[in-house]
């Protein structure tokens, strides 16, 4: 797929193919039902079939390994469509494309390439990334979860945290120490399978927002994992799982943009039909500067998030700039979705109206992928560099 062309940030026909494709899925798919997607907190499989039919799972990846074979503006842009209307659907497939696809396709082995990579582009598979534990959230060099080599394979040991996709994932990336000593050189990333016998599945989380979203917490009992399974080279899990998310932070950032956006949309409907004071609402100045303002952050984020995502597709080191998209995108999906619910007053405080849920699920881009403290760490140690 072409390249952006320089500095007006136009996009190719490609990418307007892809926009359109996912806004035609968001609209007509995933908006009827999310409502009750988010109360009963469910991922229906007939969805995650469709995003898989329409090439969502794996945008990013080469052909020969059933993927798309697109550049990270296509993804950032169908991402954006997705999050308008599902932020749950957008973080099944940012997990799915960025971190899980990405980092096999980067780092795996041709054989694993071929046992995992293939099916997962098509959401025949679903996978899952797991760093964060109990005790080592933002400070992920403090894995206890343990894989103890024993010749031909490792015994894994440990428990994961907040799990995105647990419930309906097939393949699990997982971190775990295999030497102390050795601190973040001795974490490995092991693929492990559903079904392979000491592993199991924890308590579903009642969460704040993306509640259509599946999360739980995992548990390895001595589960046996052959050496084959071991994505790069001993010692490197921690330097893969560091790899991964800096474009894992693209995707996500693009779910804030997302957020932000459908808020925006919203809001400036409601405001075109709401009457107060003898007048649609947005004859009011208040209510246009709230506008104004969205749309400005909207745009500043969407630049940051098209410059971290050419910076990665032309091959320039992007650490810096996907951390500073997602620390702003995910501020102005904040920002956004709460001078939406203000716009729509009280009917923005009831579930009807969307932009309730678009709050709930805003919170979580500040969080997951690293923190806003984080990213901030990321950016300041770049600069200092
Ligand atoms: N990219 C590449 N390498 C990096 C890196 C980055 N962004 N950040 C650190 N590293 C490397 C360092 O270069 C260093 O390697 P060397 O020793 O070979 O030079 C090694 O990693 C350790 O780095 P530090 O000494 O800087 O480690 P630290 O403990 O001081 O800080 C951290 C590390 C940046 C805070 C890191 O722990 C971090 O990013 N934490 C956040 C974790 C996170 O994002 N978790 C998300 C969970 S997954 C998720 O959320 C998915 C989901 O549900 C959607």
């Amino acid at each position: 797929m072409n390249k952006l062309t320089d500095m007006n940030f136009e996009l190719t026909e490609e990418h307007l193919m892809v926009q359109q494709m996912a806004r035609d899925f968001a609209e007509n798919e995933l908006k009827p039902g999310v409502i009750e997607r988010d109360r009963e907190q469910y991922f229906p499989p007939e969805l995650l079939r469709r995003m898989g039919e329409l090439g969502l799972l794996g945008m990013m990846t080469d052909p020969a390994y059933n993927g798309g074979g697109m550049d990270t503006i296509s993804y950032i842009l169908a991402m954006e469509e997705v999050a308008k209307w599902d932020a749950s659907a957008a973080v099944i497939m940012s997990v799915n494309n960025s971190l899980v696809c990405w980092g096999l396709e980067h780092y795996g082995t041709e054989a694993q390439k071929a046992k995992y990579l293939s099916r997962l582009t098509t959401g025949e598979r679903i996978g899952a990334f797991c760093l964060s534990e109990p005790e080592a959230g933002s400070d992920a060099t403090r894995q206890r979860t343990t894989a103890i080599d024993q010749g031909d394979h490792y015994l894994l040991t440990g428990t994961k945290n907040w799990i995105t996709n647990a419930g309906i994932a097939d393949i699990y990336l997982v971190m775990a120490q295999t030497n102390r000593e050795a601190g973040h050189r001795g974490i490995n990333c092991l693929i492990v399978e559903r079904g392979m016998q000491g592993f199991e599945l924890g308590p579903k989380e009642d969460k704040l927002g993306i509640r259509g979203s599946d999360t739980h917490s995992l548990n390895f009992n001595e589960v046996k994992v052959p050496k084959e399974n071991r994505v790069g080279p001993d010692g490197f899990g921690f330097k893969f799982a560091m790899n991964t998310l800096n474009g894992g932070r693209i995707g996500i950032a693009a779910q804030a943009l997302g957020i932000a956006q459908g808020a925006y949309n919203l809001a400036a409907a409601y405001a075109k039909q709401r009457k107060a004071f003898g007048t649609e609402i947005i004859n009011h100045q208040a209510i246009q500067f709230k506008l104004a303002n969205m749309a400005t952050e909207i745009e500043a984020a969407r630049l940051l998030i098209y410059k971290a995502g050419r910076d990665k597709d032309e091959g320039r080191d992007y650490v810096k700039s996907a951390a500073m998209a997602k620390l702003y995108a995910s501020r102005t999906a904040m920002y956004c979705a709460d001078e939406a619910i203000q716009i729509h007053g009280g009917n923005g405080y009831v579930k009807e109206y969307h932009v309730e849920r678009m709050l709930r699920d805003a919170k979580i881009t500040e969080i997951y992928e690293g923190t806003s403290e984080i990213q901030r760490l990321v950016i300041a140690r770049q600069l200092a560099r």
